[in-house]
């Protein structure tokens, strides 16, 4: 990190007034060198305050999302109309969970600049680089059974996949929700529910796009498998333009999935699917179904054909391998 986000980091991190010695002291700057870092940032868009005795403070930074910027752009009416913006969390999924638990109402959202512990798929880690991505989770409370909640992040898929087209884009949807901009993942969701036997509570659907990340941001062993916007167009994107973007495209395909069930979304999801005619290699649970791929079923479960004259297998969840070595984004 250069000198001028140092100090940003550590202004953002401190919860009031930092002096030019403590901060000189903790980065190994001098104060008159804290002073031309400071000045900087406040020439790039950051209020900076300053009080003698006391030091500086961090009041507003143009990389942190604001909930007006978001709130004033938006045309959706449930999704998003309620939404924490928070500068820094362990995982947003687990921040949104606890306000579900008490009681929330569908459309929350929330937000947050950083993931300390930002969580993907099979326990995995996600990065979530401060100040450059989005990481979104949203409430939902959806009269379906539980065996049908998986659809939900099939539908977020496709959201996120309209929401990369509005900004001229061709994104692809890798089984069974992962984003690709030329093959490398752009976009991972993770949703998880609170139901009882026969009755969603609640789901949480999280989603993680790559919007102005660069090439360091990721660890050296994705490098090749995940992008950005930034690094696939060279484009910056506006985090507070995408994310009421996709909210309206959320709430879109919402309602039509309220309205027809998984019918709705199936077609928009597999005109965008990578995988189908191709060869694929599904793990499931440490099992290897081999075969074609064919699309997905009525219900959203991924149909693998093995044999010419057997049906499709029907896969209900793993993680898939395209055989034709196109795909970058190998779980
Ligand atoms: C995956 O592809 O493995 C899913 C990644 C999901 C990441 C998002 S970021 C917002 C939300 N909070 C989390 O901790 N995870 C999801």
């Amino acid at each position: 990190m250069k000198g001028d986000d140092l100090v940003l980091a550590a202004l953002r991190e401190a919860e009031g007034f930092l002096s030019g010695q403590q901060l000189g002291g903790s980065l190994g700057m001098s104060r008159a060198a804290i002073w031309k870092h400071v000045a900087a940032l406040r020439n790039a868009g950051c209020r900076i305050e300053s009080r003698p005795g006391l030091g500086y403070r961090l009041l507003q930074s143009p990389e942190l999302l604001q909930a007006d910027d978001v709130t004033s752009r938006l045309t959706s009416s449930v999704f998003g109309r309620e939404l924490l913006c928070l500068s820094s969390t362990g995982s947003t999924n687990d921040e949104l969970r606890r306000l579900a638990r008490e009681g929330r109402a569908e459309g929350l959202a929330v937000v947050a600049d950083e993931q300390t512990a930002g969580r993907g798929r099979l326990g995995r880690q996600w990065v979530s680089t401060a100040g450059v991505n989005l990481y979104l989770s949203l409430l939902l409370r959806p009269g379906v059974a539980p065996a049908e909640a998986p659809q939900l992040a099939l539908l977020a898929a496709v959201a996120v996949a309209l929401g990369l087209e509005d900004l001229g884009l061709e994104p692809e949807i890798k089984w069974p929700n992962d984003v690709l901009l030329k093959g490398a993942k752009v976009c991972g969701i993770l949703t998880e529910m609170e139901a009882e036997a026969d009755r969603v509570d609640f789901v949480v659907v999280g989603v993680g796009v790559n919007l102005n990340s660069r090439a360091s941001d990721f660890p050296p062993e994705l490098r090749d498998k995940a992008t950005s916007v930034l690094m696939h167009s060279g484009a910056k994107v506006d985090r507070a333009a995408f994310l009421a973007d996709l909210l309206s495209h959320f709430e879109l395909l919402y309602e039509q999935y309220t309205a027809g069930g998984f019918a709705a979304i199936r077609g928009q999801w597999e005109m965008r699917c990578v995988m189908i005619g191709r060869k694929i290699n599904v793990n499931a649970g440490g099992r290897i179904i081999g075969g074609i791929c064919e699309g997905i079923d009525t219900d959203g479960a991924l149909l693998v054909k093995g044999r010419k004259h057997e049906p499709a297998q029907r896969v209900l969840a793993g993680d898939v391998t395209v055989l034709d070595g196109y795909m970058k984004a190998r779980d």
